[in-house]
């Protein structure tokens, strides 16, 4: 079987997602179960872009060592260089460059004769050369490129030293015939291809992702890029894990295997959703709610005689498992700790010691301890806490059918002088945010609210998913109580302080615009 390489860019073309800003704790945690998960290539950011992006793809760089980490670079000495210096500790590094070869992206965006972009692409891929051993170089928006033009190009680059060549089909446009025929055309026309690896890079603007990078296999890419759940730009990326399923169950179409464990999937797309606050609907593909669930009578008798009537992936297979009860009341800290690693988090002495008194205060009002509960606390303890900024202190609600709902508030900054607030609202929410907007004199607009229950059952958790705008920036945050009222303020408080560090990072160093 062929061995398709996976190159995730959740970090990076994921972390584009409109209102998702992931801190570097966040970063280095996808990265970490990324590695688990065994895709080979993670993109962990675009170095030259900020402060915050060098740091944490300097980080990820040095913390993962199971597979190669990259980052992206537009066609100049500088972004090379930043780049270089965040990766020059990675297991292998490696340097993803690129620049536009459409008509339309050459014209209006670069203001670039061909023959500009063409030399441009030349030097900085000799440039990179004279740093790191993998260039991987793409061709932006190649698919609504010139084909005799991308060919030249290409033969060009691989000259100049790049290793692996990705055909992005950057605005979502092609489809899988088409994007096949490209594969194929490169191939007969584009001298030395055969000594370069072929890449796919699909954007989801129709619908076609997917499709579109499993033709692109079926025509000659050894490597996929894509993003876990379809998260990026506009309608998102490919779907890593779809593609990786398809792969599997359809072995005998596609004869190509990926070096991912499967079993891994379910845990690495929720950490995903989690952490972007990007929710995954309820009938995606593989990793959804509802991706194993049968509603119609004639389907759940099929399933119940025989599970491949209906059933051509097993929960089982991607690491769906059902919501075991684990630790209780009595369970010490040696089966927290225990039962943390099982789940892949890495906590420090300090963190699980945090953890243990969340879990013991848990464990007194519910009697069990689920493993969804565990990681809403480990995300409280581990993620959510922004010191610089602001901490919840207190709160006090009042609601009555017949009363204005009233609520006092008191949060902690980050030199530890407290803000007492009230305000009224016209529901119990409402009246929280506003006291809390107080707290933080700016202008806050809550653009959406979600709540969920952890797990099953009365006594649950409540877990609070907010998106907001404050100064110009999206956000998205969360938080996690047993209250409704303390979950919904946690959340509220968490994404404002997302702001506060956008803006404290801007401040630092302007980010750059990629496009
Ligand atoms: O979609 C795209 O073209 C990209 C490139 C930067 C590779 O993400
Ligand atoms: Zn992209």
């Amino acid at each position: 079987m062929r061995k398709i390489n996976i190159f995730d860019t959740t970090l990076r073309d994921g972390e584009q997602s409109a209102g998702v800003n992931l801190n570097l704790h966040e970063k280095l945690e996808i990265a970490r179960q990324l590695e688990r998960l065994g895709v080979d290539i993670i993109e962990a950011g675009f170095p030259a872009a900020s402060k915050g992006d060098f740091q944490a793809v300097k980080q990820i760089a040095e913390t993962i060592k199971g597979c190669s980490v990259t980052g992206l670079s537009r066609s100049v000495q500088s972004d090379i260089d930043a780049a270089w210096e965040a990766l020059k500790g990675g297991a292998e590094p490696r340097l993803h460059l690129f620049i536009a070869t459409s008509p339309i992206h050459m014209a209006h965006k670069l203001r670039m004769t061909p023959e500009q972009v063409i030399e441009a692409a030349v030097s900085a891929v000799k440039y990179a050369k004279r740093y790191f051993p993998i260039v991987q170089w793409s061709a932006e928006d190649a698919c609504r490129s010139e084909l005799p033009f991308l060919a030249e190009i290409i033969s060009k680059v691989i000259e100049a030293g790049a290793s692996v060549i990705n055909i992005p089909d950057t605005v979502g446009y092609i489809t899988p015939k088409e994007y096949g025929e490209i594969f194929t055309f490169l191939k007969n026309n584009v001298q030395n291809i055969e000594k370069v690896s072929l890449s796919a890079h699909c954007h989801d603007d129709l619908g076609m992702a997917v499709a579109n990078s499993l033709a692109a296999i079926e025509h000659g890419a050894t490597q996929i890029e894509g993003t876990i759940n379809g998260i990026g730009e506009r309608a998102g990326n490919a779907a890593l894990e779809e593609i990786a399923v398809a792969l599997y169950i359809r072995k005998d179409y596609y004869n190509a295997t990926t070096r991912l464990n499967l079993q891994e999937i379910k845990r690495t797309s929720n950490l995903v959703s989690k952490l972007t606050g990007m929710v995954i609907p309820a009938n995606k593909a593989v990793v959804g709610k509802n991706a194993f669930a049968h509603e119609s009578g004639i389907h759940q008798d099929g399933v119940l005689k025989e599970k491949t009537t209906y059933e051509i992936i097993s929960p089982e297979l991607v690491g769906v498992q059902s919501n075991s009860m684990v630790l209780g009341k009595h369970s010490g800290r040696h089966a927290l700790r225990n039962r943390v690693e099982e789940l892949g988090y890495t906590l420090s002495e300090e963190e699980i010691n945090k953890l243990f008194v969340r879990f013991k205060e848990l464990a007194d009002k519910k009697k069990d301890i689920t493993d969804d509960d565990l990681v809403a606390l480990i995300f409280e303890e581990k993620f959510d806490h922004f010191k610089e900024f602001y901490q919840l202190s207190s709160i006090q609600v009042q609601y009555g059918t017949n009363q204005i709902p009233t609520a006092v508030v008191v949060l902690t900054d980050g030199q530890g002088n407290e803000i007492q607030e009230a305000a009224t609202g016209s529901g119990s929410v409402e009246a929280l945010y506003n006291t809390l907007e107080r707290c933080f004199q700016t202008d806050v607009t809550l653009l959406d609210y979600r709540i969920e229950s952890v797990s099953g059952g009365r006594d649950a958790l409540a877990q609070v998913f907010v998106k907001v705008r404050a100064n110009e920036i999206e956000t998205s945050g969360r938080g996690t109580a047993q209250d409704v009222l303390e979950a919904s303020a946690k959340a509220y408080i968490n994404a404002v302080n997302r702001v506060f560090m956008i803006e404290k990072m801007r401040e630092e160093n302007q980010k750059v615009a990629i496009r």
